[in-house]
């Protein structure tokens, strides 16, 4: 089967801090495989802009050395390398000063009014200034669009600071804040699971869901992200964002349409009713965890700190954390006493994103005892790897000699069942910040609505003051992670196949 495309209307893209890290890895990829794919018009144009001095042809070499890796795994992309580093240009800018803008500016304007994106694809430190002058050159025109990433902030006030000032410049309309886990297909079956089939949204309530589960489990650890990681752990870094947004996507009410303010609206409804986690109940309901040497792969690794020390000679101790696991309560009348237990972690044993729905048991078994237990119904959610839908349901063991029931899923993976490359979530996303549809990017109020439930659970690990939890690399996190869900009567989910 081939997945269809719909060719998007001619853009600029601009991608400040082009020769970093995000755009070589996941964003030039993901425009590449859209050219592949026809959906980029030929006469479109993709710019970086950094501050580095380079030549146009320095920097489609640079990019074509990090596309070569993309090539080398699908031979049929060859052919379409070069044409599309042909769309690209660069610019060297430094966002804190005047200089270069004019003519950088003048460079965009020569093509008249189209699509504009400028992809902030920079710390956080720069949106002000890149904003600013966006403006001053009037760059913010009609079809213009500004992308931010996260961090948006390390609270609700700093993210408010952040939005103000991009909210100067840009109307919330073409304010796109990006969030690469709502790109994932997986996210988005979700919607469709949930709002395209009669079965689940009856059952959808705390009188059949016995609890929720999201588990964004890596298996990377700090990687060359010191100072931005050490100063934010993963709360920040994790739960603030991905892990709020899959809990949302669980959550919230059915949309009137797939739009974006109303599915945005439904999403900021579960952020507010998130119950808040005071100081005395932080010690119980959250677990921090920093891991300690371990195996990663089947390859010894080192531990956070002497990780951290390789890259920031001198540093001997950190308390940042690389690992979260927290049960949360969404006071509403669906969501009303059942829990959602979120935890994710670097270096953990495997690399995992899922969501497992747990349903309540029956409420009497007719079965013999001999039958064996009749477990409780799950739908488990695979983002990543291997994305597909899990429905755990019993059925009588086939074959002769009395009646034993076992627990089986029905199985769908969506590679096996779609024989489709999966889009990267980045790839999804730009389309839509060219198409100007912000379905799957978050609003101002969402983002902090989300700052407004994270702040007191930082200022009671501030109270607490206590060392993240070691946990060894290649586990599952400390041991108190575990105690978290099982002194509820529950555990995290392990896949039975
Ligand atoms: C990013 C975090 O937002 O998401 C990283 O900053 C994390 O720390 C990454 O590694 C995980 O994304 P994915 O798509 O690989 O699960």
């Amino acid at each position: 089967m081939t997945a269809k495309t719909v060719p998007v209307d001619t853009f600029d893209l601009v991608i400040f801090g082009g020769t970093g890290d995000l755009a070589l890895r996941k964003l030039l990829p993901g425009l590449f495989r859209r050219y592949a794919d026809g959906q980029i018009p030929e006469d479109s144009r993709i710019i970086g802009v950094a501050r580095d001095k380079l030549a146009d042809a320095d920097y489609r070499s640079k990019v074509g050395e990090a596309l070569a890796t993309v090539v080398r795994g699908e031979a049929s992309l060859q052919s379409k390398l070069e044409p599309f580093l042909q769309k690209l240009g660069y610019h060297a800018l430094d966002a804190t000063l005047d200089t270069g803008w004019q003519a950088f500016a003048e460079e965009l304007l020569t093509h008249g009014e189209r699509i504009r994106v400028f992809y902030l694809s920079t710390s956080p430190g720069l949106f002000v200034d890149i904003c600013t002058r966006l403006k001053a050159h009037g760059l913010n025109g009609g079809k213009s669009r500004v992308v931010i990433e996260k961090p948006i902030g390390k609270d609700s006030a700093s993210a408010a600071v952040i939005n103000d000032a991009v909210g100067s410049a840009f109307p919330e309309s073409r304010i796109f804040r990006i969030d690469h886990y709502l790109g994932k297909e997986t996210v988005q079956n979700l919607m469709a699971l949930r709002f395209a089939n009669i079965l689940f949204e009856p059952l959808w309530n705390a009188n059949y869901i016995d609890h929720v589960q999201i588990t964004v489990a890596e298996t990377v650890g700090l990687e060359k992200r010191a100072t931005y990681y050490d100063g934010s752990g993963a709360l920040r870094d994790m739960v603030q964002n991905h892990l709020l947004q899959l809990l949302c996507m669980v959550a919230m009410e059915p949309p009137a349409a797939m739009e974006a303010d109303a599915v945005r609206d439904e999403k900021l409804k579960v952020l507010r009713s998130l119950r808040p986690i005071s100081n005395d109940e932080a010690a119980q309901a959250t677990v921090r965890g920093q891991y300690r040497a371990g195996a990663s792969n089947g390859c010894a690794v080192p531990g956070y700190v002497e990780e951290l020390a390789a890259l920031q000679p001198g540093r001997t101790d950190s308390r940042t954390e690389t690992f979260v696991a927290l049960k949360a309560e969404v006071d509403n009348w669906r969501w009303a006493g059942v829990p959602f237990y979120l935890r994710t972690g670097k270096r953990l044993a495997e690399r995992v994103s899922e969501i497992v729905v747990a349903f309540r048991h029956v409420p009497h078994s007719i079965f013999e005892h001999g039958a064996g237990p009749v477990m409780a119904n799950k739908l488990v959610l695979r983002l990543q790897p291997d994305e597909g839908v899990k429905l755990w349901l019993m059925i009588k063991d086939p074959g002769p000699g009395g009646l034993r029931l076992q627990h089986v899923p029905l199985d769908m993976s969506f590679a096996e069942a779609f024989g489709v490359h999966q889009p990267e979530a980045y790839e999804r996303l730009l389309m839509d910040v060219v198409r100007g549809n912000p379905t799957l990017f978050m609003r101002r109020d969402e983002v902090e609505a989300a700052w407004k439930w994270i702040d007191p659970i930082l200022a009671a690990w501030e109270t607490l003051r206590e060392a993240p939890k070691p946990y060894t690399a290649g586990s599952w996190g400390p041991s108190a992670a575990v105690a978290l869900i099982e002194r509820d009567g529950r555990t995290w989910h392990e896949d039975e196949a």
